[in-house]
């Protein structure tokens, strides 16, 4: 059966509000095909924005969520027996080289490091996998772009990305946007009336201030929009609020008055 890489193209254009001029800038990475890393907090847009570059380069988009038990098989490739013997299937990065897709690998400082190595010569000017148990070096197609994720938030002196990794890659910051910004996407996101979804910027800017004072990250754009949509089924403001913004993000007592006053507050 033929590999159809057009399933991965992105067929509605996924809503996204720039921050700054990370959409000609990305465009200008792309176009030269250098590889980009994506660095900033959760929930803060990160991969909506690739989204919509995959979208509006109308690029197919292969996206992988990397973990600690992930090993370089899973990204390349691996033989599996079926029925008529051994068969090889080619893995994510590989069908992403191969095809001429954006290869999209998420949180990538959870992958060890023997299996971030593999990405190397594909980010440099050789643009080649090989496939060691295949006995194949594959050049990748001239659309193919590797894209990483990560959160410098949770870095720790054990996972953190080597020098040699990092700077095989142009890199993209993102935060949480500004706040009018910020309150347009929720307003959008949500489907809740503009002056709620600033009420709701104000609460996670209250959040975001405790952030190295007992709170590891801030409210993300994401939770935001979770605590509008719970508004939008009718749910009342305060009630919303401790279920999308407080709950999660704390167990410690004290955080979560604090956060429950400055809900009260601009929820009065
Ligand atoms: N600039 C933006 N334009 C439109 N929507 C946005 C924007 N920023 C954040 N959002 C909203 O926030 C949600 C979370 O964004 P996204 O999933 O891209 O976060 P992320 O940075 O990839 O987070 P993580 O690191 O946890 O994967 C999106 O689903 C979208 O609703
Ligand atoms: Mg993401």
């Amino acid at each position: 059966m033929q590999f159809d890489i057009q399933q991965y193209l992105i067929k509605q254009e996924p809503y996204y509000l720039p921050q700054h001029n990370e959409v000609a800038l990305y465009t200008a990475a792309y176009a030269a095909r250098l590889p980009v890393m994506v660095k900033g907090p959760t929930g803060c847009g990160k991969s909506r924005f690739i989204e919509h570059m995959a979208w509006r380069l109308n690029k197919p988009l292969i996206t992988v969520a990397c973990n600690e038990d992930m090993t370089a098989s899973d990204l390349i490739g691996r033989y599996l027996l079926d029925a008529n013997g051994t068969r090889w299937i080619d893995g994510p990065l590989t069908l992403a080289a191969r095809h001429g897709a954006i290869c999209y690998l998420d949180e990538i400082v959870e992958a060890r490091q023997d299996t971030t190595v593999v990405i190397h010569p594909l980010t440099d000017h050789r643009r080649t996998l090989p496939l060691d148990k295949k006995g194949e070096l594959v050049t990748a197609h001239p659309d193919f772009q590797l894209v990483i994720s990560y959160n410098p938030g949770y870095q720790s002196l054990m996972k953190d990305l080597k020098q040699s990794t990092k700077q095989r890659f142009t890199a993209l910051e993102f935060d949480y946007p500004l706040a009018s910004v910020e309150a347009s996407i929720v307003s959008r996101e949500a489907e809740v009336d503009l002056d709620v979804a600033e009420r709701l910027v104000n609460v996670a800017q209250a959040a975001r201030a405790l952030k190295g004072h007992g709170l590891d990250e801030g409210i993300s754009t994401r939770l935001l929009v979770y605590a509008g949509t719970l508004m939008r089924h009718g749910i009342a403001a305060q009630e919303a609020c401790r279920m999308a913004l407080v709950r999660p993000i704390s167990d410690d007592a004290d955080i979560c008055d604090t956060l429950n006053h400055a809900i009260d507050a601009v929820f009065a």
